[in-house]
């Protein structure tokens, strides 16, 4: 095997000098250490394949940084999430969804001028153009809403024409502003489409979290009082799931837009990922697990099924690719969970007892010890929307919702990034060595 050590050179850059045992035989190579403002350093392996004809080897990109970025920070050891350097439990305390989506895309938080000035452009681009409707007509009234969503989203690159040109920072400006406002209103339709109830358009009075109850419960019969408990909490659960570093659906929108696919694409691709139960599917897939489970006296026959290698079933809402502590997002959803079930006098929810008392087992299972295993995002966010009356096909739409945020400051830094380039990852080959075409009579 080859050797390797770290060495300061003469500029005082931090470089690892390995000798890899190469086919080419052992040959001196040093990587940069290159130091962020927090977290780890990381390798700059971009002349590895140039100098050493051998490409790295991640799936899944465990020990990979894809990219730089200033965005958000997490450290999985000792559950911190950071928005540009703020605490995500302050945002979730003190802040309002539009101003820390303000906060993620501009780079810092808004004065009472740029907020206001921030929600008034949102606000006067929730409307859709009134065709967009019929695409929803295409769709069986049993779609799941996210079928929908990639759809739909997907389609807006088709009406936003002067919002296209990813060169014209104006434009993609008014693309990310347009999304961001448009995401309730597309999902509330997708909502509405499901129930056969007609679609409601969003009200310039109300706030950001107001409009999507409004335009997903209100009904044309009687007037409809947005409760401002829920519309709180629904605010507070937008801000929890609005960024989270180069997750599977931001790593997704950042491929897209490398090759320069316009943000309405990126986006819709995005939604596709988050859709996964692995991923923003798993707040769905929580709800059904605990429906399933039913009783906590069937939890240990589930907890013995997460643990045998030879049943694919996981315990939906525990583990996380980063967190190895508790997500501290599920601590604020835990507070936030109980906060609205009280308010709903559904204090005594069954699926709260049932995944508080799933939780309490878990956590004293030595597998799930040793796995560092415990409830992430997703575990409480499905209960809290259930109890708000939002139905289980729904929780990873409003996760969307929030995320389209999170993706757009991403696909935005990535943009001004001079250094972007499109991304083309390489991989280790282990099919066939060239062979000739067999006719089919002789195979
Ligand atoms: C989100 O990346 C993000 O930031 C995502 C997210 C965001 O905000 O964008 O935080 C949102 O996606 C949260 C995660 C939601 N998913 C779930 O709740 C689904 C259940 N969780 C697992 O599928 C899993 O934990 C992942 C996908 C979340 C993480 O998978 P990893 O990092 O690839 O870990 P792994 O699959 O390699 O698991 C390590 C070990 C394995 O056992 P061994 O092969 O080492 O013996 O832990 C086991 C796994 O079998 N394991 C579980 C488990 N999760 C991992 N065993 C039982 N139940 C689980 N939930």
């Amino acid at each position: 095997m080859g050797t390797a050590e770290m060495i300061e050179d003469e500029q005082d850059i931090a470089k690892l000098d390995v000798t890899p045992d190469l086919p080419g035989g052992s040959k001196p190579l040093d990587l940069p250490i290159l130091q962020g403002t927090m977290g780890p350093s990381v390798l700059d392996i971009r002349k590895v394949y140039a100098e050493t004809d051998c490409f790295t080897f991640d799936p899944g990109f465990t020990s990979t940084a894809s990219c730089e970025s200033k965005i958000t920070f997490i450290d999985g050891d000792k559950g911190v999430l950071l928005h540009r350097g703020y605490p995500i439990e302050e945002l979730a305390e003190q802040s309002s969804f539009l101003e820390v989506a303000s906060l993620l895309i501009e780079g810092d938080l808004p004065t009472q001028s740029q907020y206001d000035a921030f929600v008034n452009d949102i606000t006067h681009h929730s409307m859709l153009h009134e065709q967009l409707r019929g695409f929803y007509d295409g769709f069986r009234r049993d779609a799941h809403p996210m079928a929908i969503m990639v759809g739909v989203v997907g389609a807006l690159s088709a009406f936003y024409h002067d919002s296209l040109d990813i060169s014209d920072e104006k434009q993609r400006i008014i693309a990310s502003h347009r999304l961001v406002a448009k995401m309730p209103t597309l999902a509330a339709m997708a909502y509405k489409y499901s129930m056969g109830q007609p679609f409601v358009y969003p009200r310039n009075d109300l706030s950001y979290s107001e409009n999507l109850l409004h335009m997903m419960f209100s009904m044309p019969t009687e007037e409809y009082k947005v409760d401002p408990v829920l519309a709180r909490a629904l605010d507070k659960i937008l801000i929890l799931h609005a960024d989270h570093e180069q997750n599977a659906s931001t790593s997704t929108v950042r491929l897209a837009g490398s090759s320069g696919a316009n943000p309405f694409a990126c986006i819709a691709a995005g939604i596709a990922c988050l859709w996964g139960p692995a991923h923003g599917g798993a707040n769905e897939a929580v709800l059904n697990m605990l429906e399933e489970i039913g009783h906590k006296d069937r939890i240990p026959e589930f907890i013995k099924r997460a643990k045998d290698k030879d049943d694919p079933f996981r315990l939906m809402g525990f583990g996380h690719r980063v967190y190895k502590n508790y997500d501290p997002r599920a601590q604020v959803l835990h507070n936030t969970c109980k906060e609205v079930l009280s308010v709903l006098g559904h204090q005594d929810d069954p699926l709260l007892e049932l995944a508080q008392e799933l939780e309490k087992i878990a956590l004293e299972d030595p597998y799930f010890i040793e796995k560092k295993l415990y409830p992430n995002v997703d575990f409480y966010s499905g209960i809290i929307f259930k109890a708000m009356g939002i139905p289980t096909s729904m929780f990873t739409v409003l996760f969307a919702v929030a995320r389209t945020v999170g993706w757009i400051a991403q696909w935005k830094e990535m943009m001004e990034d001079p250094s972007q380039r499109i991304g083309r990852p390489r991989q280790l080959y282990t099919g066939h060595t060239p062979r000739s075409f067999v006719e089919r009579a002789k195979r």
